[in-house]
């Protein structure tokens, strides 16, 4: 059988810095009722600085990190056959992200199918679930490139101290490749969703983040170990055969949490939340991108990407690098 790998990387992180310092003087002049400070932000979350896109739109973010991504794989756009982009921060509901980013690519012309997918936290792994078996089942689709792109900096309310300190904004995005070889690439994916539990994290559409920390927290964990335990088992695979886990960067706390919960050594983790916050669908994507940079993952390494969002929504999908 057919299998889709991930031929390059790529992402991209706006150059206003936002330390949990200078938020949580905003957090104080935004008057809120209640405290906060920026030892209890990086204890209780493992956030110290953020990135904020500030008049960049989420189509930008989206282009720089594909441009990055297709540069590594040493691909042009007009070799893309699909371009699917997970993200709930779009400025517009129309034109949609997509086949905007496509047209920034400038390969509109071509007709090549673009579309987005609304997963939140989970929309990198929700994207692999939608492209890979798309790839596999169809030649026609060679090449794909998934950019996870989000600008959550404009929904903060910075009156509430328990979302305020950790949303962000950045874009990553991978080149993905059919390939006849078997057992290569994207291993497993899985994926769920409990519109129950949609209620602890909201996001009108003008407007701001809402979200029961506690309960999110709780929800996180749980889904996060289950959905990775079900892709290892799928592949018949346990945690010590894998080189990195890198999950969605919500809170350092559940991230280790997961780990340990999965029994894995602390050295397998990839936190990059310290220095780039929740960015959401771009997490992954984004502490993968650095996790390569770093040598932290190597070709042939085995990669497990947990996440949780809003929706709620979960999965995991198991990488061979
Ligand atoms: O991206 C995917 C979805 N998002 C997540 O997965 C995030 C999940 N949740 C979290 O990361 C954490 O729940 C938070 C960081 C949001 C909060 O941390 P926590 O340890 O779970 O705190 P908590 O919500 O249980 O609240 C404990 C206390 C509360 O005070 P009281 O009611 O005990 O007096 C909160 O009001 O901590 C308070 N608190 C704060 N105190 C100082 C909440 N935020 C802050 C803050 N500074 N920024």
């Amino acid at each position: 059988m057919a299998s889709v790998r991930i031929i390059g990387i790529g992402s991209y992180l706006p150059a206003q810095r936002l330390s949990t310092g200078a938020a949580v003087e905003r957090i104080k002049r935004a008057g809120g009722e209640a405290d906060t400070s920026s030892e209890w932000i990086l204890r209780r979350t493992g956030i110290a600085e953020r990135r904020m896109a500030e008049t960049l739109p989420t189509v930008s973010l989206a282009f720089r990190a594909s441009v990055r991504a297709l540069k590594q794989a040493g691909l042009r756009p007009k070799d893309l056959n699909l371009i699917c982009v997970p993200t709930i921060t779009a400025e517009e509901r129309l034109p949609i992200t997509a086949p905007e980013l496509q047209r920034k690519l400038g390969v509109s012309r071509l007709g090549r199918p673009a579309f987005n997918i609304s997963a939140a936290c989970s929309g990198f792994v929700y994207g692999l679930a939608v492209l890979v078996p798309m790839m596999r089942d169809s030649p026609r689709y060679q090449r794909a490139l998934l950019v996870c792109a989000e600008r959550l900096s404009r929904h903060i309310n910075w009156s509430d101290r328990g979302t305020a300190p950790l949303f962000a904004d950045g874009a990553g995005a991978v080149a993905l490749e059919r390939t006849d070889e078997d057992g290569v690439g994207v291993l497993a994916v899985n994926i769920g969703a409990n519109g129950e539990a949609g209620t602890a994290f909201t996001l009108p559409v003008q407007g701001s983040i809402t979200m029961d920390g506690a309960r999110v927290f709780e929800l996180a964990v749980e889904a996060m170990v289950c959905a990775s335990r079900e892709v290892l088992a799928e592949a018949k695979l346990a945690t010590t055969d894998l080189a990195a886990i890198v999950p969605h960067q919500a809170n350092l706390r559940i991230m280790t949490a997961v780990a340990k919960r999965l029994g894995a050594a602390t050295d397998q983790l990839i936190t990059t939340i310290r220095e780039h916050g929740n960015t959401s669908a771009a997490s992954i994507p984004l502490a993968l991108d650095w996790a390569v940079k770093q040598g932290r993952i190597k070709p042939g390494d085995l990669v497990l990407t947990p996440a949780f969002g809003g929706g709620a929504t979960w999965g995991a999908a198991l990488i061979r690098w």
